[in-house]
């Protein structure tokens, strides 16, 4: 039998927190719900960020409550993971808030974020590297002592927006750093996607020194943005050296407020979009290995995310 590769589709939030227009929160829950049905695995709802510094994403504690409300859907009915962004102790206390609203642990992972670029680290979270992962320390504990599992993004970990190329070793150490502080799973992010399959596997073999790349197991997972169309490569190249945990956006779409950059001409040029979960899945499986999702699903949703997206940009949102 094939060996199973585990899917987070982070579209929700990687995917929506860029967005300018606004989308209503009821739009947020149906294209969570479409992802439900699609056999995803796990599903990145949403941030508990500061809304002044993303203000798409300041209805986190609406979508958990709305995506318990008795409806026409799949609402109530068993669902994939949910997780979403905690950045400090005030964004862990509202994801317990939901929980604590839905009578159970309908999040049941927190992710926590840093960076192996001290200046995009600043940049998004207004904190050094060492004062993010101090930020960290309470939320773990919170996190752990509720029942809930934490994800400890690292971005820039091929290149940054502000400092170039980084290197692996810069990685490595923050790798090493969030597990010392009790992360389940650290997350690899190519936040630019200047990721080839050369130096993804290079940074995935000098991470691997420091955090092991366990076969089969998901404490390694990788977050491609495919700027460059060479996502799938990079995917392939991480398969090679044993990891079975990716992240994908329907639709493709994805990135960072803080990882856009401003022309000479003043106009901002986005950050660019997830791999799309569909070319994701389809290049595990032509890898021969086999995933739970449904592309038919996949593609409803995508065709979901697209319109919602389409709609608030050209200003029909809300
Ligand atoms: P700060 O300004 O240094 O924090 O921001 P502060 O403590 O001074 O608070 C500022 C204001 O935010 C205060 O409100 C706080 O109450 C409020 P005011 O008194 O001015 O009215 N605040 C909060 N509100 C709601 N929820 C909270 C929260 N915390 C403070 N949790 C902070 C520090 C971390 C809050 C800010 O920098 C922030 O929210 N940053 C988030 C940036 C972000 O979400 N970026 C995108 C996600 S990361 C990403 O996309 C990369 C990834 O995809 C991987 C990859 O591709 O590389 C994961
Ligand atoms: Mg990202």
């Amino acid at each position: 039998m094939a060996e199973f590769v585990r899917i987070t589709d982070v579209s929700p939030r990687d995917g929506l927190q860029n967005e300018p227009g606004i989308i209503p929160t009821s739009e947020k829950v149906r294209l969570v719900e479409l992802l439900c049905r699609t056999g995803v695995d796990e599903v990145e709802v949403t941030s508990f960020v500061s809304a002044k510094w993303v203000p798409q994403l300041g209805d986190g504690e609406r979508v958990f409550a709305q995506l318990q409300e008795p409806g026409p859907s799949a609402r109530g009915l068993p669902h994939p993971v949910f997780s979403a962004l905690v950045p400090n102790e005030r964004g862990m206390q509202a994801a317990l808030d939901c929980n604590r609203a839905a009578h159970k642990n309908l999040i049941e992972k927190v992710s926590v974020f840093t960076a192996a670029s001290e200046t995009f680290c600043r940049k998004n979270t207004n904190a050094t590297i060492a004062e993010s992962l101090d930020r960290f320390r309470p939320v773990v504990a919170a996190a752990h002592g509720s029942g809930l599992k934490v994800r400890g993004y690292i971005s820039c970990v091929i290149a940054c927006p502000f400092e170039g190329p980084i290197a692996p070793e810069a990685v490595a150490r923050v790798a090493k750093q969030l597990m010392d502080l009790g992360v389940d799973e650290v997350d690899y992010g190519d936040t630019i996607g200047a990721g080839t399959a050369e130096n993804t596997a290079a940074m995935l073999r000098e991470v691997s020194r420091e955090v092991p790349i366990e076969k089969g197991r998901a404490a390694t997972t990788l977050h491609l943005h495919d700027t460059f169309g060479r996502a799938s490569e990079c995917v392939r190249a991480a398969l090679d050296l044993g990891v079975r945990s990716f992240d994908g956006s329907v639709a493709g779409l994805g990135g960072c407020p803080y990882a856009s950059s401003t022309l000479p001409d003043g106009t901002v040029r986005r950050a660019p979009g997830n791999i799309s979960t569909d070319l994701l899945v389809r290049t595990i499986h032509e890898a021969g290995y086999r995933t739970n999702l449904n592309l038919d699903s996949l593609a409803q949703a995508a065709s979901f995310a697209r319109e919602i997206v389409a709609k608030s940009r050209a200003g029909g949102g809300g």
